[in-house]
């Protein structure tokens, strides 16, 4: 995360004139299309709610295998963002050859440099997070982020929307991840604990909303990959339209709640599961919660801007999915039927 910063941020503002994007150009962007793959495009469904936030250009976010083959007008001043760690995903890199030629400009967030979309698109942000070894995403996950977070908030000041006293906030809340994140990492044998609970666990559902509905997809994909236990991620006001009818007595809800204009709400959602029997563990920004009656462990996260607080959630979600994997016997580094890249179909 320190490395994906330190190579836009300088002296204290975003500088893109590595990544070729001028101010001109991001005036001119009257849409943008996000286009990934799982992980990835996770972190297109994050960044759609803060580019909008903070730049108020509309996002459409698209799963690459869905985009290439599905009749779409696009805005011929779209701008189409993909994203992808090995920069060699087949139906992302397919995605994006479709959007250059219809004419849109291409923006290729990638880790591995030199890679078959890095080489295509018209401009490449490396996320320069390393070798990333392991088939399950972590800190290419993160380092996306960063970079569509950058992202956000440089468009959002080239189009004048946020003031320098903004603009200054989110670069240095930005600039406090790493060490808060560390701060998870120290309690890391808690987290060991409590994901013993789920070891033996059929169904597990991760539900927030906002940005927090965003990191609980990542979550629960985490989750499915490499211990095998079916879960799903939900937009936390969705869960009355069906799906609580799955909540019975001793099932695993993983609650996110750290964005403060819908707080409430989530508190809400978790007390009609909590009614129901669910065993939920809640993560939120507040030290303590007013009513420890409404979950079962409580963990809070560091205090952060609310747009950022995914960073953190994640690691606590990488840590659950990690060592239940172990606890259950399994190797997370090679799950099953899975590839590193998926170069094919
Ligand atoms: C990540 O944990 C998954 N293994 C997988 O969903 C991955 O994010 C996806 O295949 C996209 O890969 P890419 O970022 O290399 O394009």
């Amino acid at each position: 995360i320190r490395d994906t910063l330190n190579s836009v941020v300088k002296d204290g503002v975003i500088d893109f004139t590595d990544i070729d994007i001028t101010e001109e150009e991001i005036k001119k962007y009257s849409q943008i299309y996000i286009v990934a793959c799982g992980s990835a495009w996770h972190v297109g469904v994050e960044a759609q709610y803060v580019i909008e936030e903070l730049a108020q250009i509309p996002v459409r976010v698209e799963l690459a295998s869905e985009f290439r083959y599905r009749e779409m007008p696009l805005v011929k001043d779209g701008l189409v963002i993909v994203i992808s760690q090995s920069g060699e995903t087949a139906d992302t890199l397919a995605a994006m050859r479709m959007a250059k030629d219809k004419g849109l400009a291409t923006l290729a967030v990638v880790n591995v440099i030199g890679s078959s979309i890095a080489r295509e698109a018209d401009k490449v942000f490396y996320t320069l997070a390393g070798p990333e070894i392991s088939v399950a995403t972590t800190k290419g996950y993160s380092a996306q982020l960063v970079a569509l977070d950058c992202i956000a908030v440089q468009f959002a000041k080239v189009k004048g929307l946020i003031t320098d006293e903004q603009y200054s906030y989110y670069i240095s809340e930005l600039q406090t991840i790493p060490e808060k994140i560390e701060k998870i990492l120290q309690d890391k044998e808690r987290i060991q604990w409590f994901a013993a609970k789920y070891a033996n666990a059929h169904d597990v559902f991760f539900v927030g909303r906002g940005v927090d509905y965003a990191v609980c997809l990542e979550g629960s994909l985490k989750l499915k990959e490499i211990s095998y236990i079916h879960s799903e991620a939900y937009a936390a006001g969705e869960l009355k339209h069906g799906t609580i009818a799955l909540i019975s007595e001793g099932v695993p809800v993983i609650a996110v709640a750290t964005q403060k204009h819908v707080y409430s709400k989530v508190i809400s959602n978790i007390r009609e599961v909590k009614a129901r029997g669910a065993y939920v563990t809640l993560l939120t920004r507040e030290k303590e919660i007013t009513d420890p009656s409404i979950c079962d462990v409580h963990i809070s996260l560091p205090d952060i801007a609310d747009e950022f607080a995914i960073f953190e959630a994640v690691v606590i979600f990488q840590l659950i999915a990690y060592y239940t994997s172990v606890g259950k016997g399994l190797n997370p580094d090679q799950p099953r039927n899975l590839a590193k890249s998926v170069t094919v179909e």
